[in-house]
């Protein structure tokens, strides 16, 4: 069962308009949740993003976010999803193709469940990526649909034999495809700053707020590709990946090239907080 509009149905019944705007423009903004045992995880805080992108570019969200909530609890229940994600998204609304807002459209919700599990895999082994030139716009803290160049990036990876990318402006590494970076160094947890040039992550916050609780020394700057050359330990977080050691750049090992100790630690930290 499926969300969109303004009711519940099958995907099978369910038509989207070629004038959404979404479809033209990527005219919109959108969250990823994750189920776990049922329960819908740090969704206050994906709520929260999600009024921020909207207001950011003038979309009126068409429900308050209790009936937000309201239909996300209920396709979970429906769907029977104990483990899996939630995709929603919010496009400014249905109009013939022009640039400028239209004047009477309303927004249009898409809300469904996966029963994607948990990467289990690439948590226990880790990944390799490449680095790669962050081409994207300057708000990358909005989610919104415009992810062409993410898909660029993650699908040069893949031809590259490796899983992920790590992006970087001008040598200064911001986040991944679909995730945030952190690297370790000397017993410090370094991360791009949560500014205008990366997705302030949910998974990214819940992980630092877990590192300051173990003395975790973090420090929210900017680092280069050639400090993180020299770093001892790497990985991603996100709703998707939760946190996923990075083995390899570019060719080369991250520290002993193994899940290192502390990234083992925010995992293990990590997994109690959802079990
Ligand atoms: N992506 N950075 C980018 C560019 C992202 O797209 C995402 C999430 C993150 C991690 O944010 P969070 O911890 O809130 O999931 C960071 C989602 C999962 C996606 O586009 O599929």
């Amino acid at each position: 069962m499926y969300f969109y509009k303004d009711g519940f149905l099958e995907k099978k019944d369910l038509h989207i308009s070629p004038d959404d705007r979404g479809y033209y423009f990527g005219d919109g903004v959108y969250e990823v949740f994750r189920v776990y045992n049922g329960r819908i995880y740090e969704q206050e805080a994906h709520m929260q993003r999600l009024q921020k992108s909207a207001s950011e570019v003038r979309i009126a969200l068409p429900y308050s976010s209790q009936e937000i909530e309201n239909i996300l609890s209920k396709l979970v229940h429906e769907n029977g999803i104990v483990e899996g994600t939630i995709y929603m998204q919010i496009t400014r609304g249905e109009a013939p193709r022009a640039h400028p807002f239209p004047k009477d459209a309303q927004p249009v919700m898409l809300a469904y469940c996966t029963d994607v599990k948990r990467p289990t895999a690439t948590i226990q082994s880790g990944i390799h990526a490449i680095s790669f030139e962050d081409i994207r716009w300057l708000r990358c803290d909005l989610k919104t649909l415009n992810l062409l160049p993410n898909v660029m990036a993650k699908q040069a990876a893949l031809d590259h034999g490796v899983q992920e990318v790590i992006l970087h402006r001008s040598g200064t590494v911001t986040e991944c495809s679909a995730s945030n970076f952190m690297m370790v160094k000397d017993h410090i947890l370094y991360t791009h700053p949560a500014n205008n040039l990366i997705l302030h992550g949910i998974t990214r916050a819940v992980v630092l707020r877990l590192a300051r609780a173990l003395q975790i020394d973090v420090k929210e700057e900017p680092f280069t590709l050639q400090q993180l050359q020299q770093a001892d330990e790497a990985f991603i977080t996100g709703t998707t990946v939760e946190v996923t050691p990075v083995i390899h750049i570019d060719g080369k090992p991250i520290g002993s090239g193994e899940p290192g100790p502390i990234t083992r630690k925010l995992q293990n930290e990590f997994e109690r907080t959802f079990a």
